[in-house]
C-alpha cells in the first residue's frame, strides 16, 4: 500500500504536476451537484462535476467509486450566480484503490491549470467530517 501511494507522489511530483483532470472536461463530465454558494469557500460559488465512472455512484450514493474514477469542483467568482463565467479555480478528487488519504488524491487547481497543492492535510482533514453520512459519501461533501 505504501508502495503504491509512493508510486502516485513521485508520478505526481515529476517537473510540473498535471492536473487529474483533462481541459475538456466538460465534453465528458457530467454536473452531479448545480450552481451553488460553497459553505468551504466562502466568497466562491461552486458546481460538482464526475467523471463517467464517477456519475453512478456519486449520484446514487450506494456503491463503492471505482479506482480512478474523478469528482470535480469547479469554484466561480462569487458574482456568478449562475456559475456561467469561466472557473477561478477548481478542486479534485481522484480514487485511489486503498484506504488511505480517505481513499483518494486531492489537488487544488488554479485557473490556469497549475496545481496548487496535492493531498493536502486540510482537504483530508475536513472531508472526514463532512464526508460522512447522513450528508456526505464516502468522503464527498456536497449535499445533495
Ligand atoms: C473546511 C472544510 C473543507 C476543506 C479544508 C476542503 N473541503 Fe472540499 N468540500 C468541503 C465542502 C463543505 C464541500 C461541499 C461543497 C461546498 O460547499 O463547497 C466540498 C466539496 C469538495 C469537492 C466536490 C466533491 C464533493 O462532493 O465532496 C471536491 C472535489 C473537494 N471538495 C476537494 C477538496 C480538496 C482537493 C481540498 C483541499 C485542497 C478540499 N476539498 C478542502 C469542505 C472542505
Amino acid at each position: 500500500m505504501r508502495a503504491l501511494h509512493l508510486i502516485v507522489l513521485l508520478a505526481a511530483c515529476g517537473d510540473d504536476a498535471a492536473p487529474l483532470f483533462p481541459e475538456s472536461y466538460a465534453s465528458t463530465y457530467t454536473e452531479v451537484r448545480n450552481c451553488r454558494s460553497s459553505s468551504d469557500h466562502e466568497l466562491n460559488r461552486v458546481r460538482v462535476l464526475a467523471d463517467p465512472a464517477a456519475l453512478a455512484p456519486y449520484m446514487a450514493r450506494t456503491q463503492p467509486f471505482p479506482v480512478g474514477s474523478i469528482v470535480l469542483k469547479a469554484e466561480y467568482d462569487f458574482g456568478d450566480t449562475s456559475c456561467a463565467g469561466a472557473p477561478v479555480a477548481w478542486t479534485v478528487m481522484k480514487k485511489l484503490a486503498t484506504p488511505e488519504d480517505l481513499g483518494w488524491v486531492w489537488q487544488k487547481v488554479d485557473a490556469k491549470r497549475g496545481v496548487e497543492s496535492e493531498n493536502d492535510p486540510q482537504c483530508i482533514q475536513c472531508h472526514s467530517d463532512c464526508g460522512v453520512a447522513p450528508l456526505g459519501y464516502d468522503g464527498t461533501c456536497t449535499v445533495p
